[in-house]
């Protein structure tokens, strides 16, 4: 019965398509702006290391999981683990997992749309020249006084919520397909220009050091909390987003391929950005730890230095658009089904009902770069509370669920006929993850937390 199971939303075209839109999916500012500011604030070289152990041991065997779970399903991630659940004589609740992460990617498109609505307005001030020999307090002004203004932020988180809703409203392969098709290859360019300017630093060593060099002294509780999320959130798991596209893959496709290019892709990049960051960074007085604003406060000095610097600041903050967008809409991709599925109404409406909520939640981010800049919740601005709820909670949260459901309660041989692996070895190797590895690894990192072990 459940290969009769079809998505009402489509198919990709083919399995390099899958491919393509899920690294889109992975790949945005989680690696070129988030990565270098939390390996920032988290110490560096220690925090890198864990991230890496958590994409190996947790983020593929997960990534499978998810991607075979919602081929299976075929729906939206509530819809997918509540067939799941009853195909295996399983309580209906088990849905919940799906619904966590629908909520996931709810709350995480409200602040990464005004994050990607920064680089947006980047766009036009590099072309402007404004970067062109500026000094990095100059930067900083421009910076500090841009997120001091309100009204800015909200233009320009607007402008990206407009640009998701119109491509996810064109629908899987319209939408989805044409704007990940050309992103990566121009990204990937202009990081490698900036890592070649970023060896011309003098501090070139000392940014590799500060990356690449653990310092164990450095790492708390929190710092492993925060590497196990980012993994998460740099893979777009535990968020419905991976499952959604899953949902859209053809039968025929090899699972653990895809998962694994997209892991590589995605570690590639983060890397990158951040050997081409840090040198920028030391050499120019600056404080790794400087926040949310760091790649804003940095790459422009960059810029402002090298022959053609304005067309290409200009450029590298489109294609962070372009990579921001083909997240975007991953992003909303998981509450645009679930509303279509469950209320039967048009993509249209599904997409601007979701936009809508999504777009008034991001005033709470907004706000917390400058009328609310002081309200803290727990001792963090709301943006900070999203953000920690959502990548250091929930996430690892539904992670765990979901790998638990995939490995006891679904028939093994139903798992394995969906990730097809003639590779006995392979199979065995990923089962055993998902079974022992990959829920120990999040259990130890929680317990760590609340302090119950310590390591
Ligand atoms: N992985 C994306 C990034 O790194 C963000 C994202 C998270 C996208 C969760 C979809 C789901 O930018």
């Amino acid at each position: 019965m459940t290969e009769k199971r079809q998505s009402i939303h489509g198919e990709w075209t083919s399995r390099w398509a899958f491919i393509l839109a899920a690294t889109g999916a992975a790949v945005g500012l989680g690696n070129i702006w988030k990565f270098p500011y939390i390996a920032g604030i988290n110490g560096g070289g220690a925090f890198v290391l864990i991230y890496l152990a958590c994409v190996l041991i947790i983020g593929i065997p997960l990534m499978m999981t998810e991607v075979l779970i919602g081929r299976r399903g075929r729906q939206n991630p509530a819809g997918t683990m509540r067939s799941l659940a009853k195909d295996t004589g399983r309580s209906k609740h088990w849905q919940w997992i799906g619904a966590i992460g629908i909520l996931s990617s709810f709350i995480i498109l409200s602040y990464y749309c005004v994050i990607a609505g920064w680089a947006m307005n980047y766009i036009f001030r590099a072309a402007s020249g404004a970067f062109h020999h500026a000094s990095a307090s100059q930067i900083n002004h421009i910076f500090q006084h841009f997120v001091a203004n309100p009204w800015k932020l909200l233009f320009w988180h607007s402008m990206v919520m407009l640009v998701t809703i119109f491509l996810v409203i064109r629908g899987v392969k319209g939408g989805l397909e044409l704007a990940a098709r050309f992103m990566f290859p121009a990204m990937l360019g202009l990081l490698i220009v900036l890592v070649i300017y970023a060896t011309t630093t003098n501090h070139f060593i000392q940014g590799l050091t500060f990356l690449f060099k653990p310092d164990f002294s450095k790492l708390n509780s929190t710092s492993a909390l925060s590497a196990l999320g980012h993994a998460f959130f740099t893979l777009s798991l535990a968020t419905g987003s991976i499952m959604m596209y899953g949902a859209y893959l053809p039968k025929k496709a090899s699972i653990t391929r895809a998962a694994i290019y997209i892991a590589i892709a995605d570690t590639f990049v983060a890397l990158l950005a951040g050997v081409a960051i840090f040198p920028i960074v030391f050499a120019n007085g600056l404080q790794p730890s400087a926040g949310p604003g760091l790649i804003f406060q940095t790459l422009p000095i960059a810029f402002g230095q090298m022959p053609y610097g304005s067309l290409f600041a200009s450029l590298f903050f489109l294609m962070l658009v372009f990579a921001a967008i083909t997240s975007t809409i991953s992003l909303l991709e998981p509450s645009v089904a679930w509303l279509i599925e469950t209320f039967r109404i048009s993509r249209l409406r599904a997409s601007l009902y979701a936009g809508f909520g999504i777009w008034i939640l991001g005033l709470g981010t907004i706000f917390s770069f400058n009328i609310l800049e002081n309200v803290k919740i727990f001792g963090m601005t709301i943006f900070d509370n999203l953000d920690y709820l959502t990548a250091n909670i929930m996430m690892p949260l539904g992670g765990l669920l979901t790998v638990f459901f995939a490995a006891w309660l679904m028939r093994r041989s139903d798992v394995l006929e969906e990730l097809g692996i003639s590779d006995r070895l392979l199979f065995r190797a990923w089962y055993f993850a998902i079974r022992y590895l990959t829920p120990l690894a999040i259990l130890l990192i929680f317990l760590n937390f609340v302090g119950i072990i310590q390591f």
